[in-house]
């Protein structure tokens, strides 16, 4: 049973929003511009705030709609976890050739759904450390970093594990972020230089 929960959220995540939406509507492979991210961030930087805003809310709608899976169907398995695997799905689609985005809105989803504390505790973070560095991706970070703290002050030590490991793969998915940054080439949330390419 919870095997068909966990490969039903992994294909919702998979569903390539960013990369749909870069082919159908402006005809072109969001994954050779900008950053190359099929993610939120990239579309809005790409595509327009518009098309952007809708690529955010049908990712974070992934996650919600993974999380909720559970509570619908009444199944004994965590919301979080569900949530956590479309994720994964959202990262490595198996409908993009594994090449996905860097987690952020479906993470978004699967909280808003799974536990809402945890959800303002990233997404706070998240918006200030944005407001303070102008990185979106120190931002990212600082959501898999404030949950894995988070969940050190709960009794749930299963949520420990899952967050180191969820903040190692945010340090993954990040490398080339991280590596433009190293080679003062990563743009600031208001620099518009990446936009078309
Ligand atoms: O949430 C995505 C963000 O952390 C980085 O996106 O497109 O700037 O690599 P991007």
């Amino acid at each position: 049973m919870s095997l068909l929960f966990t490969l039903a959220a992994y294909l919702i995540g998979s569903i390539p929003t960013a990369l749909l939406v870069g082919k159908y509507f402006f005809q072109i492979d969001i994954r050779e511009h900008g950053s190359n991210n099929p993610g939120a961030t990239n579309s809005i930087r790409v595509l327009g705030k518009k098309a952007g805003i809708a690529v955010l809310l049908i990712d974070i709608g992934k996650g919600a709609l993974a999380a909720a899976l559970p509570i619908l169907f009444n199944a004994d398995i965590e919301p979080l976890y569900t949530g956590l695997i479309a994720v994964v799905g959202h990262c490595f689609p198996v409908f993009a050739g594994f090449r996905g985005g860097k987690a952020i809105a479906t993470t978004a989803g699967t909280l808003l759904v799974a536990d809402i504390q945890m959800f303002f505790i990233a997404y706070i973070s998240f918006i200030a450390v944005i407001y303070f560095t102008k990185y979106v991706y120190y931002g990212s970070l600082s959501v898999g970093l404030s949950l894995l703290i988070y969940s050190f002050f709960t009794p749930d030590t299963e949520h420990v594990f899952v967050f180191s490991i969820f903040f190692l793969l945010l340090i993954y998915l990040h490398r080339s972020n991280i590596r433009n940054h190293l080679n003062k080439q990563e743009p600031k949330i208001n620099d518009k230089s990446l936009k078309n390419d």
